[in-house]
């Protein structure tokens, strides 16, 4: 078969999967190809397809494996965020999320006053990093970022996120349950907080009727947890009780009957107490 009909094939298997993103399918086109350097003194050569990685990723993609876990890369906020199994690939809805964050954000900074802000859940870091990344070094100089997660794997891949993304210092990362380290709560250095969570959402049902390629970002990232939702509270009511201002930006989800994917609706609760 020849390099056009294998691409060919490929668009035509990456589309039929219901993937949407021609970025996607140029990292996946990325990916299969290998250039091979013909002479080093004439140039680096052309480049080619790797046959035998090109048949397994169209494999994946038949079983509706996610072009991001295939590649590695996935984007959000404008940002490019190395994702991997087991970790949330970053939903362009979670943006507007980013939005709010930055918003309240410039408003308490423009009162002359600090923030700090936290990522409850960060998984990939997409939300901490865009925030960090958008306010820029002239803005954090009065700025606290934390993210946390419970999953050591996700805390793992965001570092390296944030070193990727050249933000490394402007971060502190915990595994942590919430905001809690064996049971104690992490302290805000300021008294403006802002608590940002993209939190697992999904009700058991929706979950359980998830294709297995969905599933495979993990129970504990998508399964709604009654536990998660009882610390998140705890956390924002220990804090407000020591005097801290909090304003909490969470993503939830509305689920319509009848339960399908396709009529949940994602909202954003932005709570604010002065
Ligand atoms: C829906 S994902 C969101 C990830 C990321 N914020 C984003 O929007 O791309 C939820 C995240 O919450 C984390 N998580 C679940 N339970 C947690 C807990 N008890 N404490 C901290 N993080 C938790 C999961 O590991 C996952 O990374």
């Amino acid at each position: 078969m020849n390099r056009t009909r294998l691409l060919r094939e490929l668009f035509d298997e990456f589309f039929r999967a219901q993937n949407r993103s021609l970025k996607l399918y140029d990292d996946i086109v990325q990916f299969i190809s290998t250039r091979r350097v013909v002479s080093k003194t004439q140039g680096d050569g052309t480049t080619v397809i790797d046959v035998t990685k090109y048949k397994k990723v169209v494999q994946l993609l038949r079983k509706g494996y996610p072009p991001e876990y295939i590649t590695s890369k996935a984007y959000f906020y404008g940002y490019s965020f190395w994702v991997k199994p087991g970790v949330y690939i970053p939903n362009p809805f979670t943006e507007k999320l980013v939005d709010y964050v930055l918003t309240e954000a410039r408003r308490v900074l423009a009162q002359g006053q600090p923030v700090t802000i936290l990522d409850i859940g960060t998984g990939s870091g997409a939300v901490a990093l865009s925030v960090v990344k958008e306010l820029g070094e002239g803005g954090l100089r009065r700025v606290e970022v934390i993210a946390t997660d419970k999953s050591a794997q996700a805390i793992e891949v965001a570092r390296y996120n944030a070193r990727r993304l050249g933000v490394a210092g402007s971060v502190a990362f915990y595994v942590a349950d919430v905001a809690f380290i064996e049971g104690n709560a992490i302290l805000p250095r300021y008294q403006n907080v802002i608590i940002a969570s993209n939190k697992p959402y999904l009700p058991k049902d929706v979950f359980t009727r998830l294709p297995r390629h969905v599933k495979l970002q993990g129970k504990l990232a998508l399964l709604r947890s009654r536990d998660f939702d009882s610390k998140f509270k705890a956390y924002v009511n220990l804090l407000r009780n020591k005097g801290y201002r909090v304003t909490t930006v969470v993503e939830t989800f509305r689920n319509r009957k009848p339960v399908s994917a396709k009529v949940v609706v994602r909202r954003y609760n932005v709570d604010y107490e002065a």
